[in-house]
């Protein structure tokens, strides 16, 4: 039985991986290490649980002698480290939370596990998720990041993930500590916290609210659906080389207007309305601080060595992630009410 504490669990990303995890690995043992902030749902997970080679911790990774204590208890053959605070918005607002969370806790976990482990790093592996944010912004000129690419950073957000990034390799390069990184591009599809791009405009389309659209919705993403990123995650937590990074990305770049004109015409034939209908709540608003003009990532590294390639069309992704919206409305609810977590305690108490 190999044990893997995956952390941020409770989150968007997170909690497809747990659940690839606990379904395609019962003899694994998976801990799911998370705080429980504003971003963590534990109903992301109802349906597994109840699995018996499942188990939550609520911890914070700030707090150095609570994960060292987790380690010590769950003695992890593995870390996948997907925690942090995640919005570039919030980022703007509290850049400390970021630099807490996504730096300091990433180094009290790196060094919880060179503690635990001892030099004895047989079987071991820790796995550090980040993002494309890291290596700044493309011109509209066809280039790509490749892992080559040099980091240069310009939210608080991006700041604090290529910090941590850094920590990630220094404990491999000093302590020869077993790490790998991968950096992926803006993932979409279902429990995606509705104050990101994609989850916000299906809710606000749904109640007829207006769709803030950045600039002039001129900013290019590479959009990637998040079971095919938890698929990617797998096969780099296996098969991935020690010390190496691999970039993760769907070779689907679209700008925010055009994204956000194919989701109208989406959720206008969902709800039967006519199409332009939705099309008319686009609101163009005050462009975000520092907005990185455009992120595209090659990922032939991990195409061509491991294997890994994606697996759905955006347009079909789309519609799957619109339908799951739609068919759970509650949840979305529940989250912009307020009232989620407090929900997940009264319905399902400690499970
Ligand atoms: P998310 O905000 O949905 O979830 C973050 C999770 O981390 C939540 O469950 C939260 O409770 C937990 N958490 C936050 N602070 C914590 C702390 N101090 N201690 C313990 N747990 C804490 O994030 P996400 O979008 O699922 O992103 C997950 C990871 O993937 C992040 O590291 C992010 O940088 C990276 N990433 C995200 C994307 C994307 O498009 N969402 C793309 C590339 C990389
Ligand atoms: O690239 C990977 C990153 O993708 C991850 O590392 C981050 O954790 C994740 O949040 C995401 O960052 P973005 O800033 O790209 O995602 P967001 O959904 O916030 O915004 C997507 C684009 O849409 C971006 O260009 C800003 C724009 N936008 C966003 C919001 C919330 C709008 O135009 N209007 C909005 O209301």
């Amino acid at each position: 039985m190999k044990t893997i504490i995956i952390t941020g669990g409770a989150g968007f990303i997170g909690s497809h991986v747990v659940r690839l995890f606990v379904q395609k690995y019962p003899d694994y043992h998976i801990v799911n290490l998370d705080a429980l902030t504003y971003a963590g749902n534990l109903e992301n997970l109802i349906d597994v649980v109840d699995k018996p080679n499942y188990t939550f911790v609520k911890a914070d990774i700030t707090d150095f002698a609570k994960i060292t204590e987790v380690f010590d208890t769950y003695r992890p053959d593995g870390v996948i480290h997907l925690a942090a605070e995640s919005h570039v918005d919030r980022s703007i607002t509290d850049p400390f939370a970021f630099i807490r969370t996504n730096v300091m806790g990433t180094c009290n976990l790196l060094q919880a596990a060179k503690n635990l482990w001892q030099g004895n790093y047989e079987g071991k592996r820790f796995y550090h998720i980040s993002t494309d944010e890291v290596y700044g912004a493309l011109e509209k000129d066809g280039t790509f990041f490749t892992e080559q690419t040099k980091y240069a950073p310009h939210s608080p957000y991006s700041a604090s993930k290529a910090s941590s990034d850094h920590f990630v390799r220094a404990f491999h390069d000093t302590y020869g500590l077993p790490v790998v990184v991968s950096n992926c591009s803006n993932n979409y599809g279902s429990h995606h916290f509705p104050e990101k791009l994609i989850p916000l405009a299906i809710n606000n389309i749904k109640h007829n609210r207006p769709i803030p659209v950045y600039g002039k919705g001129e900013n290019v993403r590479d959009w990637l659906y998040v079971d095919d990123h938890a698929r990617a995650i797998d096969i780099i937590f296996h098969k991935g080389k020690n010390g190496d990074t691999y970039n993760i990305g769907g070779n689907n770049e679209w700008t925010n207007i055009d994204l956000i004109r194919l989701l109208c015409r989406i959720m206008d034939a969902k709800l039967g309305r006519p199409e332009g209908t939705s099309a008319k709540l686009i609101t163009f608003v005050t462009d975000r601080a520092g907005h990185d003009l455009r992120y595209a990532i090659d990922s032939t590294k991990l195409q061509r060595e491991l294997g890994w390639h994606p697996s759905l069309q955006f347009e079909e992704g789309l519609e799957k992630t619109v339908d799951w919206y739609l068919a759970n409305e509650a949840w979305v609810e529940r989250i912009t009410s307020g009232a989620y977590q407090e929900y997940y305690e009264k319905q399902y108490g400690n499970r």
